[in-house]
């Protein structure tokens, strides 16, 4: 649809239906020569339409009538927020392309918007925008924001998740954001703004990202979404970029029976902010069960089911991809659409699995729920080593008895959740957190795992049971939540200097005897190398009837999901620091790629070598081409994201890439 004549007009979107008298009460706006101007209905105009009579975050979007309603003011140019014309750009877009080297438009560019572009922004957006002050800098003394009690209240909470989700900018792995501002070196360092972006959106509706998306795009500004920032990669952060920040659109609605081609019963409409434990208690208080991840805060409908998202109820319900009935999103051209099973079908199936900042906004989605559910299952804590009652190899070979029977238990509906840490002392700590299986009574469970129980004891592997703490501990419980929050407690979050990867090894290594042996000896020759192994039994199956998605095709034979990594001295010289990085990619994933070619997006390495194979499998090329139609200027960016192999981030290692630098497209070859 073409836009009519814009010059010189600004938009208004005022956010939260708030009056516009009220919205820009005592505000002002500088003009760029420098004149000053009271900020109300004259200078800048209302123009949202209202489309619902209801509080919902879409009932405000922005449309083709909005713009061609506005105020010829002067001020800015308004094709700043303009969608895009008949050829997909703009004018404004080319100028700004034109300008840019081929990279994005960073801070202290020529093209960077000036202070005056921003206020308007600003004003558009009902004054959401916030611009980035780390969440560190409360402890640096010469921030300008300096506050010793709110420092100590950042410090106390550093591994929380909750005081990162709930801050616009900070993520939970800082590596990325390159550490600056670290809270901890208040007294001895400068506090920068560094990879993390300059400004973010507070979203609270969809006309805001709307706003946020044309802005970005007809300005050649790097863009980025963060939802809870917990993402493992550094998909979440970006210099020099304007965020659309997405935690605060809770909305969660029940829907008692919802009828689509493929599925009739009950759902949930979920808000894109909203978090794993807020759905899990409302589907506790609903009488049924819903499909989030292990954890309480990471964000459902963000990072979790964009990328697959497994759960502790993946052996029976899929991945959490394949609960999704319906998603609104906000495409790269600023349009508001709906994908479903029958509009929008190539979105549809991109945005189950293909990952998220790729494709669009996500705003909210409707997703099925399961009904209420038993939960039977164990937990224990085994340690080992010289220096207790369980040497090695025979914890080792306790392990493979373990290891073996993983197809018999996922084809129950099982979840094995555990962790291999070295212990320090030259052993191992392995800890089942737990071992569980939804809608079998506990007796069953019982008779499931006796016979690896009977096995560990003739080899002696239960004399590492942590005396009175650690011996195997049965529970049941006669619903998800009560089994989840009593073992689920909350994540740590926050560490530096420490990197992931992940495999998913097939169902047919244990088809042959040798090639499980093979599997089996290089994890442990990994783990006694000085990785930890984060572990997951289960099968990942979309549940019948599941319309096809875009979720990694190596999920589908997948009986075990192993995250693998360590940490290392921050003040380690950076040979030593590139040797350990080079050794999770290079030696460590290149043993286990062998046995596993596939990996978890979510879960897995930055510089995972040949990404699209392992993070998209078979969906990988369809993906592709849908990201070229879809966003056919590269608005959207994120490391090992599909199409993301286009772009390079300036200034980077070869064997770790930052959110540090300046994002250009790679020169053509
Ligand atoms: C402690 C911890 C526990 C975890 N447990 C599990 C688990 O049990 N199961 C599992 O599958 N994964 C798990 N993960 C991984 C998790 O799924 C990813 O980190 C996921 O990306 C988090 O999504 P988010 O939206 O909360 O985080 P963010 O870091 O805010 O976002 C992650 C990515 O999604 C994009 N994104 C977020 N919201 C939107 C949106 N509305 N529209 C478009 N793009 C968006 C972001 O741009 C970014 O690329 C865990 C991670 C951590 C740190
Ligand atoms: C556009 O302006 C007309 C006339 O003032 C008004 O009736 C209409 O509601 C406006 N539309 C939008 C979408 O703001
Ligand atoms: C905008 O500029 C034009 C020409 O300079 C002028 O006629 C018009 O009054 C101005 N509009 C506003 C709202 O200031
Ligand atoms: C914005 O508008 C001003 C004044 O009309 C004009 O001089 C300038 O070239 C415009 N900038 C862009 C990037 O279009
Ligand atoms: C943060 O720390 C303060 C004490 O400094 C505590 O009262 C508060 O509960 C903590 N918040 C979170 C989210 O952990
Ligand atoms: C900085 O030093 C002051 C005074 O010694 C101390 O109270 C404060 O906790 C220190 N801040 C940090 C971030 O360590
Ligand atoms: C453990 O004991 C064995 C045999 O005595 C020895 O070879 C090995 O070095 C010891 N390991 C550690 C970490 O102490
Ligand atoms: C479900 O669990 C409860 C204990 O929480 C137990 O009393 C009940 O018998 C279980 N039901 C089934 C069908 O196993």
């Amino acid at each position: 649809m073409a836009i009519p004549s814009l010059r010189r007009a600004l938009i208004l979107a005022a956010a939260a239906a708030l009056p516009l008298s009220q919205l820009v009460a005592g505000q002002t706006i500088q003009t760029e020569d420098g004149v000053v101007l009271e900020a109300n209905e004259k200078t800048v105009a209302p123009a949202v339409e209202v489309v619902a009579e209801s509080d919902a975050p879409e009932a405000l979007i922005l449309t083709d009538d909005v713009i061609a309603n506005l105020t010829d003011l002067n001020l800015s140019n308004i094709t700043f927020f303009a969608f895009p014309e008949e050829d997909g750009t703009s004018e404004i877009q080319k100028r700004t392309l034109f300008g840019s080297n081929g990279c994005k438009t960073a801070p202290g560019d020529f093209l960077w918007p000036n202070r005056l572009t921003w206020k308007v922004f600003d004003l558009l957006t009902g004054g959401a925008l916030i611009e980035t002050v780390p969440i560190g800098a409360v402890c640096y003394p010469n921030s300008g924001v300096y506050n010793a009690a709110k420092c100590q209240q950042v410090l106390a909470n550093w591994t929380s998740s909750d005081l990162h989700s709930a801050d616009p900018t900070s993520i939970m792995s800082p590596m990325f954001q390159g550490e600056t501002c670290m809270p901890q070196n208040g007294n001895s360092s400068t506090c920068t703004v560094g990879g993390f972006p300059v400004y973010a959106v507070k979203a609270t509706n969809v006309a805001q990202i709307q706003l946020a998306v044309n802005f970005a795009r007809n300005l050649n500004l790097r863009l980025v979404v963060k939802n809870t920032g917990h993402d493992f990669l550094g998909k979440s952060t970006g210099y020099g970029a304007l965020s659309i920040w997405t935690h605060n659109l809770k909305k969660l609605e029940y829907i008692k029976s919802i009828k689509t081609p493929s599925y009739s019963g009950p759902a949930f409409k979920i808000g894109a902010g909203i978090q794993v434990k807020e759905l899990y208690a409302a589907a506790k208080k609903y009488g049924v069960t819903a499909i989030g991840g292990d954890c309480h805060d990471v964000g459902v409908a963000g990072g979790f089911t964009a990328g697959g998202g497994h759960s502790p109820m993946s052996s029976i319900a899929g991945l959490g991809s394949d609960q999704v009935l319906s998603i609104d999103v906000v495409l790269p051209n600023g349009r508001f659409v709906t994908a479903d099973e029958t509009r929008n079908t190539d979105l549809f199936w991109a945005l189950r699995g293909g990952g998220g900042a790729t494709f669009g906004v996500v705003t909210g989605m409707t997703v099925k729920v399961w009904p209420k559910t038993n939960v039977s299952g164990m937990t224990f804590t085994v340690v080992s080593g010289n220096d207790t009652a369980l040497p090695n190899d025979v914890f080792w070979e306790g392990m493979y008895a373990y290891w073996r029977r993983f197809p018999e238990y996922a084809k129950v509906g099982t979840q094995g959740y555990s962790q291999i840490f070295p212990s320090g002392t030259g052993g191992f700590i392995f800890l089942m957190v737990p071992f569980w299986v939804p809608g079998m009574s506990l007796s069953s469970f019982k008779s499931l795992v006796q016979p690896l129980l009977d096995e560990w004891t003739k080899i002696g592997f239960n004399a590492g049971f942590v005396p009175g703490v650690g011996e195997p501990k049965f529970f049941e419980y006669d619903n998800y939540y009560d089994a989840w929050i009593a073992n689920f407690p909350a994540e740590a979050v926050g560490t530096t200097a420490i990197r992931t990867a992940s495999r998913l090894f097939p169902a047919k290594n244990w088809e042959d005897e040798e090639t499980l042996q093979g599997m089996m000896n290089n994890v442990r020759d990994v783990v006694e190398d000085g990785s930890a192994l984060i572990q997951y039994n289960f099968q990942v199956k979309a549940p019948a009837g599941t319309p096809d998605s875009a979720a990694n095709t190596h999920w589908r034979d997948a009986l075990w999901f192993g995250i693998f990594g360590r940490s290392w001295d921050p003040t380690l010289p950076k040979q030593e620091v590139e040797a350990v990085n080079r050794k999770i990619t290079e030696d460590w994933m290149g043993r286990l790629r062998v046995y596993g070619p596939g990996a978890y997006l979510n879960e897995g390495d930055v510089m995972e070598p040949g990404f699209g194979e392992a993070y998209f499998g078979e969906n990988y090329e369809r993906l592709r081409k849908i990201k070229k139609e879809v966003d056919p200027t590269g608005l959207f960016w994120a490391p090992t994201a599909v199409g993301s192999e286009e772009w390079e981030v300036e200034g980077q290692e070869s064997w770790l890439v930052l959110q540090t630098g300046r994002l250009c497209r790679r020169a053509a070859c």
